[in-house]
């Protein structure tokens, strides 16, 4: 695995892959790896020819009262992970390479931010939307890999280069789980033993949720409040329960065909999310 720090060395490097008709995989990531993350890298190898992750705590991201400052980094065991994983090149731009002085070119992600997260984390979605714009300029791959577990940060990203009409497909992958549910995420370090196990009632919601849809259950108002029964005793704070168009992540008033119903809450100090898609 080649690791790379400087656009220079990053366009040497893709240019000539490109030319020889390569197809570029790329997962873009925070760093603290997981096997959420190992996943997406498992389906970008299966799909291209070449595949680059890229590691880059994003500042603008996270709001000032955020977790910028102490979200883990490991870039020793990410590397070992990542080469165990036999991906092919490792970017890691510094701060001024994704930002460079007077950067003005910040990226509005659209309605599709004014639902579920978006008003919770005011600025975050324009943070993402900025840094994959920038990276996708920079390495562009063909195809792009994102977790579902960020359900509504995926829909932004493809409704953003579909707006854009940026060259590259994006691919969103199926949640990855503990084996008692929890969805995986780098924030899940962050959780003291007795939090660990208060945080399976997110997922335990999201199943009693769905169980309850598919026996013909359509009142949001009763779905939510049968998911705020099983979290009450375990979490925190909730910040939201929603039951959501897929497409626009704005609630809905009746469930047709497909629901996204959506969770955030803390446990102790800790944001978790988590979501289900429910067919019917
Ligand atoms: O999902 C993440 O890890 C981040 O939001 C991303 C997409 C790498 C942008 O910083």
């Amino acid at each position: 695995m080649k690791i790379i720090r400087s656009i220079k060395k990053l366009d040497q490097a893709l240019l000539v892959l490109r030319q020889k008709g390569k197809r570029i995989g790329f997962v873009p990531t925070m760093g603290c790896l997981h096997e959420g993350h190992l996943s997406l890298v498992r389906y970008a190898q299966r799909e291209n020819d070449v595949v680059v992750v890229s590691i880059f705590v994003n500042l603008t991201q996270f709001g000032p009262r955020e977790d910028f400052k102490r979200y883990p980094r490991d870039l020793k065991q990410d590397q070992k992970f990542l080469k165990k994983a036999g991906v092919d090149y490792l970017f890691v731009p510094l701060r001024t390479s994704i930002y460079p002085k007077n950067f003005k070119n910040f990226i509005e992600p659209g309605p599709l931010a004014r639902h579920l997260c978006g008003p919770k984390r005011p600025g975050h979605f324009r943070g993402v939307a900025t840094v994959v714009h920038r990276l996708f300029k920079l390495v562009k791959p063909n195809v792009a890999y994102f977790g579902e577990k960020d359900y509504q940060q995926a829909r932004i990203i493809a409704e953003l280069v579909r707006r854009l009409r940026l060259p590259v497909k994006i691919r969103t992958c199926p949640i990855v789980r503990e084996k008692d549910g929890l969805a995986m995420s780098s924030r899940n370090q962050y959780l003291s033993k007795k939090e660990r196990i208060c945080a399976r009632a997110i997922y335990q919601s999201l199943k009693q949720a769905k169980k309850l849809i598919h026996s013909g259950e359509r009142n949001i108002l009763r779905i939510k409040r049968a998911i705020r029964e099983i979290l009450a005793s375990c979490v925190d704070k909730i910040d939201y329960i929603e039951v959501a168009n897929p497409k626009t992540c704005a609630p809905v008033k009746t469930i047709r065909n497909t629901a996204l119903i959506a969770i955030a809450c803390y446990v102790g100090s800790t944001r978790l999310i988590d979501n289900f898609l429910v067919k019917l």
